[in-house]
């Protein structure tokens, strides 16, 4: 059960707003009405979405047994692009679904995480006038998908079996994020160490198709295509890995 004087408790750094929601239209919605201060950041936490969002304008499945949060901060307070945050997001929710042992988890540049080739969760990282908002979605204790995406998803209570606690998620998730966005060497790290590098791939982005090997990623965590014959640079898209 998400309760916010415990999820509170957990976190390292204490957010200058934190509210809990039994449900929102949006939480990164939610998070771009409320003002905050320089070097405050704020943490908005819903158990169920009614317009949940995802990227491309794609609708995020959310409904209760789910975890939905926001973090926002101040734009003056960060360091790097909008993509290293997504990113940074990602990398802490793939290290809590690591510590309570979901296997075969895979990053899938740039906003999803998969569990067996399966969705388990996504961020969507978003600008609302001078605030940077990175939303992430969990698919944790939800038994039933829709016929729509139940080939594509998947959640931790399918994956294990066992009902997970949304607190110790929410936290661990926050915690984690909070120390990367400080270090943004430890997030190109982990970008570096994604296993579709070398790999080719097709990627769709909102006006074109592209094919070829992926080379890296660069300091802003944009994606380095070799397509044979030039070397793109792309902000986001839908990918697929072909070798
Ligand atoms: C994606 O896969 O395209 C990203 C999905 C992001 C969903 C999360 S749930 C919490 C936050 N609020 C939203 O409306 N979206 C993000």
């Amino acid at each position: 059960m998400l309760n916010l004087s415990r999820i509170y408790s957990l976190l390292e750094r204490k957010p200058v707003k934190c509210a809990l929601y039994e449900r929102v239209d949006s939480t990164n919605k939610k998070a771009s009405l409320i003002d905050i201060e320089k070097n405050e950041y704020m943490l908005i936490i819903a158990q169920q979405q009614t317009a949940g969002r995802g990227r491309f304008k794609r609708e995020w499945y959310s409904p209760e047994g789910g975890l939905y949060l926001s973090i926002a901060l101040r734009a003056s307070q960060c360091r790097f692009p909008l993509t290293l945050l997504s990113v940074a997001g990602a990398a802490a929710l793939e290290h809590y679904l690591k510590s309570i042992s979901i296997e075969n988890l895979c990053y899938r540049w740039p906003n999803d995480i998969l569990a067996g080739q399966l969705k388990i969760g996504g961020i969507l990282s978003e600008i609302a006038g001078d605030k940077v908002i990175t939303g992430i979605g969990i698919n944790l204790n939800i038994d039933h998908f829709p016929s729509h995406i139940r080939n594509t998803a998947t959640s931790v209570l399918a994956r294990t079996d066992l009902h997970s606690d949304p607190c110790q998620c929410a936290a661990s998730i926050v915690n984690h994020y909070l120390q990367l966005k400080d270090n943004p060497s430890l997030i190109i790290d982990y970008l570096n160490n994604t296993p579709f590098i070398g790999k080719e791939i097709n990627v769709k982005t909102t006006d074109s198709k592209y094919r070829g090997r992926v080379k890296g990623f660069d300091s802003a965590g944009l994606l380095i295509l070799d397509t044979g014959e030039e070397e793109i640079e792309i902000y986001e898209g839908d990918l697929e890995v072909l070798r």
